[in-house]
């Protein structure tokens, strides 16, 4: 992926996303960057699990809206989340400068996303009193998650047909693996053919409503 391909984009509630040229991917819905990552993976995701201090992992970091928005759930539940971040490609200090999810969102923890997307790779990171992350750069290809280490894993790597390699069975056991029983992966993708492949590892798996503009979304359950 080429850096100099990548442009900032307007979406529907107003916040930003990232749309990649050279792969004509965007890195969030254009129905709602916010709205989007509200729906899948803090309502759907992190608001199901019932641990005191939660242990999570994200496939594909990008812009830190995820990171930021389960960043504010846990200040205001506070309740620890520690979260780890799996990132190829990160992206260049200038562009987390530019986005608008502090603006959209602001209130006490408005700060939390400058200190997140600054904070070094590699080493945890205490963002908030409630919130610390490891940001990786490594590929989730060759990633050896510890297993039965997640409550929940956010999987927001780029779309089946964009990237078929980070959707193969492998990978999906691997994470499956990675999860304590009774661990929940959460995606905004609901193709069938995920949902089989996802059922035939093991996990239990649900078709829930998707965020704006999109019928259905997945969330995988590891049986306890
Ligand atoms: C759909 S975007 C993620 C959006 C991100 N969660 C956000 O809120 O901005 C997919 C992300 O996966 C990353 N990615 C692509 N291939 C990867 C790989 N092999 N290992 C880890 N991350 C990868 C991309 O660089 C990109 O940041």
């Amino acid at each position: 992926m080429k850096k100099d391909s990548i442009q900032l984009q307007i979406t529907a509630d107003g916040s930003h996303t990232l749309y990649v040229e050279d792969m004509d991917e965007h890195y969030h819905s254009w129905h709602g960057a916010i709205r989007e990552s509200q729906h899948v993976f803090v309502d759907k995701g992190l608001k199901e699990i019932a641990a005191k201090e939660v242990q999570l992992l994200e496939v594909g970091f990008g812009t830190g809206l995820n990171a930021y928005l389960t960043c504010l759930e846990a200040s205001k539940n506070h309740r620890m989340v520690r979260y780890d971040a799996l990132e190829k490609y990160p992206l260049p200090i200038e562009i987390f400068r530019k986005l608008n999810y502090n603006g959209q969102l602001g209130g006490d923890e408005g700060d939390c996303f400058e200190r997140l997307s600054q904070s070094p790779w590699g080493e945890p990171t205490n963002v908030s009193a409630f919130f610390s992350i490891r940001k990786m750069q490594d590929d989730f290809l060759t990633f050896q998650p510890r297993r039965q280490w997640y409550h929940v894993i956010y999987f927001d790597a780029f779309a089946p047909e964009k990237q078929p390699e980070m959707w193969q069975e492998q990978h999906m056991r691997k994470l499956y693996d990675a999860l304590v029983p009774g661990g929940i992966l959460v995606t905004y993708c609901a193709k069938g053919a995920v949902k089989r492949m996802l059922r035939s590892i093991g996990y239990r798996v649900e078709s829930l409503v998707g965020p704006p503009g999109k019928r259905e979304m997945i969330r995988a359950i590891r049986p306890e």
